[in-house]
C-alpha cells in the first residue's frame, strides 16, 4: 500500500506545470504550483501519505462538506426547502440561475448554496466558524487546524461576487441574517488550513457509514452519509462533475486551494492537493492522481 501511494504521487507529479493557481483571492496566488500531496485513510484506521501530505493548505470549498454535514445534523431535511439537489452545470460562482430560480441555489456545493447553508449555521451557533474549526480539529485529531486570517481578510476584501449572490438571495427572502455576518462566517470556513492527512482522516465518516473512528462518534446516520455522497457525486466537482464521474467515479469535493477530497464508500477516504487548477477550478494533478487510484483500485 505504501509503495502504491508513492507510485501514484510520482506519476501525478508528471502533471505539474499544467493549470494555474487561483488568483481571484490574492492570498491564494502565493501558493507554489509544483506542490503535490496525497493521503489515504482506510476504514481500519491506517494512514498512508506521500509528497506534501502533511502541509496545511487552504481547504476552500472542501469546507462546504463540513458546513452541509453540520446543517443537516441541526436542521435535517428543512434545508432542502432553501437549497436544491441538482447539478448546476455552471461555474461555482455563477449568478445567472439565482435570479431565474428566485434565490434558491441549485445545490449546497456551489457558492450560493454554501452561503445559504452558512446562514443556517449563523442562526444556530453564536460563532459558527469557531465551531467549524473545533469540529475539524475533533474529526482530524489535529489541534493545530486554524483559520488562516490572511486568506480570510483577502476573501473579505474581494467579496463583491459572493456579496452579490448573498444580497440577491436576501432579496428573495432566502437569507435570514445580516449578509455581512453570513459572508464573514462563510469566508472563515473556506480559510481553514488543513493538510491532506487531516482531511483524509476528518472525512472518513463518509466512507464508514457516518462513523468517525478518530472522533469515536457517529457523525451522521448511515442513510445520511450515503445521501451526502450522492450529492458529492453529482455536484462536488461543479460543471466538471459528469466528466469526473466518468474518469474517476468517486464522490469528491474540490476547493480552489487545490485540494480534492474523495470517498471510497466502505473502504477509505482520500485527499490530494496540488494548487494548479483547470478552468473549472479543480486541481489538475489531483484529479489525475484520483484517476490512477480509481483505476488501480478497480
Ligand atoms: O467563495 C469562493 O469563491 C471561495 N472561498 C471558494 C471557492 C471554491 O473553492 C470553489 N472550488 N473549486
Amino acid at each position: 500500500m505504501r509503495a502504491w501511494v508513492e507510485s501514484i504521487a510520482e506519476r501525478a507529479r508528471s502533471r505539474l506545470g499544467q493549470g494555474r493557481v487561483a488568483d481571484y483571492i490574492p492570498a491564494l496566488a502565493r501558493q507554489e504550483a509544483d506542490r503535490f500531496g496525497i493521503a489515504i485513510y482506510t476504514n481500519e484506521g491506517e494512514l498512508y501519505t506521500a509528497g506534501d501530505a502533511r502541509e496545511a493548505f487552504s481547504i476552500q470549498s472542501i469546507s462546504k462538506l463540513f458546513l452541509l454535514t453540520l446543517s443537516l445534523r441541526v436542521f435535517g431535511n428543512a434545508l432542502w426547502e432553501r437549497v436544491g439537489l441538482n447539478p448546476s452545470g455552471m461555474p461555482f460562482n455563477s449568478l445567472t440561475q439565482l435570479e431565474v430560480e428566485r434565490g434558491k441555489p441549485r445545490n449546497p456545493f456551489i457558492n450560493a448554496g454554501a452561503i445559504v447553508v452558512t446562514d443556517h449555521l449563523v442562526s444556530a451557533f453564536a460563532t459558527p466558524s469557531q465551531y467549524l474549526q473545533d469540529v475539524a480539529r475533533r474529526l482530524s485529531g489535529d489541534n493545530r487546524v486554524l483559520i488562516d486570517r490572511e486568506v480570510l481578510e483577502s476573501e473579505w476584501q474581494h467579496r463583491s461576487r459572493n456579496a452579490a449572490m448573498a444580497y440577491l438571495m436576501k432579496a428573495f427572502g432566502n437569507i435570514d441574517n445580516e449578509v455581512d455576518d453570513v459572508l464573514y462566517a462563510y469566508f472563515a470556513c473556506c480559510a481553514l488550513g488543513m493538510s491532506c492527512a487531516d482531511l483524509a482522516v476528518a472525512l472518513n465518516y463518509l466512507a464508514a457509514s457516518g462513523y468517525s473512528l478518530q472522533a469515536q462518534e457517529q457523525i451522521v446516520e448511515p442513510e445520511l452519509a450515503r445521501k451526502i455522497n450522492s450529492i458529492l457525486f453529482t455536484s462536488g466537482m461543479y460543471d466538471a462533475a459528469g466528466e469526473f464521474a466518468y474518469r474517476v467515479g468517486l464522490p469528491a469535493k474540490s476547493g480552489v486551494g487545490g485540494g480534492i477530497a474523495a470517498i471510497v464508500p466502505g473502504r477509505m477516504s482520500v485527499c490530494v492537493w496540488s494548487p494548479a487548477l483547470d478552468i473549472n477550478g479543480n486541481s489538475v494533478a489531483g484529479q489525475y492522481a484520483l484517476e490512477l487510484l480509481a483505476n488501480e483500485l478497480g
